[in-house]
């Protein structure tokens, strides 16, 4: 039978990493992959996740499986932990409504989550930002979804078009629709909504009866922890549904873990409990139980004061030294022809900014500069560093 599939073409980033692993330009500059590097190009084991690990062997007794829905202490202080603004704390009547799942990462959280909609409401549209992940399309038209998508990020002012998204999904949504949101760190343009933009679109979407799904994949990397969920807690507060789909891959520097979470916010306790059961059998269909190694550390991480206060110090480091390689590039790239994206880098969030390069001119900072991005101009300013900036910019504004 296998002599009848077609060969599908090799995914873009995959195929742009093998290219820089190629080159033998010992200047090279990767700024390709979407995976957090230190100053000197590592993605190192965080010591909170070392210290976690070295007190779960000593203390672990059983690898049997975890329930199909996960680890309770994981999906409860993760919850907590993004959606617990200030008090850092959930109150228990929200709790109740909210249907959760340990899930295979964040790609695995969004899937359950479109498999659950599939379920739910199988004619709705899935909307998403114009660009987004490449993965958000695959991932969730896999589940036999529609998808549409609204404008999100202008090319040239490098900023989100946001009368346009409304107007857009003004028009085209209908009621029941769901619309995919970047809760911070949008991928892959590092352009997020303004807090009186979430605000705005929180009354939009209850008026318009459509369902936020917040992709949580970069809580803690933007501005901080209570910055970056304030569009999520505000479209609790404001809608009744509410789905999110979390990653622990690049905050806990857990990739290869897999730990994610879905969560669903219902309108009552009730309709959390048959969403609970849900989740729990679209799981059991498809991995049946969920790994278990990562989402534990993380709530040992979440529940051991000592531990928890060494992630977040390892957290603040990472999106420190992000927020002061943008200040470098935006410094580097602030003269005659580059102020747009001078201004844009600073003021962009998390791992990624777009830049307004054709695709030519990205292949020819390849081919001439040995610096990898993607044929679409996105960066990952964690690539970089502190010596190679200069010869970055220069080299950007060389081939604009
Ligand atoms: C926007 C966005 N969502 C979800 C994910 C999924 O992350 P993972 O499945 O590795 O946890 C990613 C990963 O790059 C992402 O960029």
């Amino acid at each position: 039978m296998f002599e009848y599939l077609v060969p599908r073409a090799p995914d873009a980033i995959i195929a742009l990493m093998q290219q820089c692993k190629a080159d033998t330009n010992p200047d090279k500059i990767d700024l390709g992959v979407g995976v957090y590097k230190d100053e000197a190009g590592g993605t190192t084991i965080l010591r909170a996740v070392k210290a976690a690990e070295k007190q779960l062997w000593e203390t672990e007794t059983t690898k049997s499986y975890v329930g199909i829905r996960g680890n309770d202490d994981f999906r409860h202080s993760m919850l907590h932990l993004i959606l617990g603004g200030d008090a850092g704390k959930i109150e228990d009547d929200l709790l109740d409504r909210i249907a959760s799942a340990q899930a295979a990462g964040g790609s695995g959280a969004l899937r359950l989550g479109a498999e659950l909609i599939k379920s739910a409401a199988p004619d709705a549209t899935v909307w998403v930002s114009t660009p987004t992940w490449a993965n958000h399309i695959p991932l969730i038209s896999s589940a036999g979804l529609k998808m549409g998508k609204y404008p999100y990020y202008n090319r040239e002012t490098l900023g989100v078009d946001f009368d346009d998204m409304l107007a857009h999904l003004d028009a085209k949504a209908k009621a029941g629709d769901v619309v995919l949101l970047h809760g911070c760190c949008h991928n892959p343009t590092g352009a997020d909504l303004s807090p009186a933009q979430w605000d705005q679109l929180a009354d939009f979407m209850l008026a318009k009866d459509l369902t936020p799904y917040v992709d949580l994949a970069y809580f803690g990397l933007g501005r901080g922890m209570i910055e970056d969920s304030y569009g999520l807690r505000k479209v609790i507060d404001i809608c009744p549904e509410v789905i999110i789909a979390a990653s622990c891959s690049k905050n806990f520097a857990l990739y290869k873990e897999r730990v994610g979470l879905i969560a669903v916010v219902c309108k009552d306790t009730d309709t959390a409990a048959i969403a609970r059961s849900q989740l729990g059998s679209i799981q059991r269909k498809i991995i049946s139980m969920p790994p278990d190694h990562g989402a534990k550390l993380v709530a040992d991480i979440l529940g051991d004061a000592d531990l928890r206060k060494m992630w977040v110090e390892e957290l603040t480091e990472m999106r420190e030294r992000m927020r002061d390689l943008r200040k470098q590039l935006s410094d580097a790239l602030n003269v005659q022809g580059g102020e747009t994206m001078a201004a844009a880098v600073i003021d962009q969030n998390g791992m990624f900014s777009t830049l307004p390069l054709s695709v030519d001119q990205a292949r020819k900072l390849r081919a001439e500069y040995s610096i990898y991005m993607t044929d679409s101009g996105r960066i990952n300013i964690a690539g970089a560093n502190s010596e190679n900036i200069p010869r970055l910019a220069e080299a950007i504004l060389a081939v604009l």
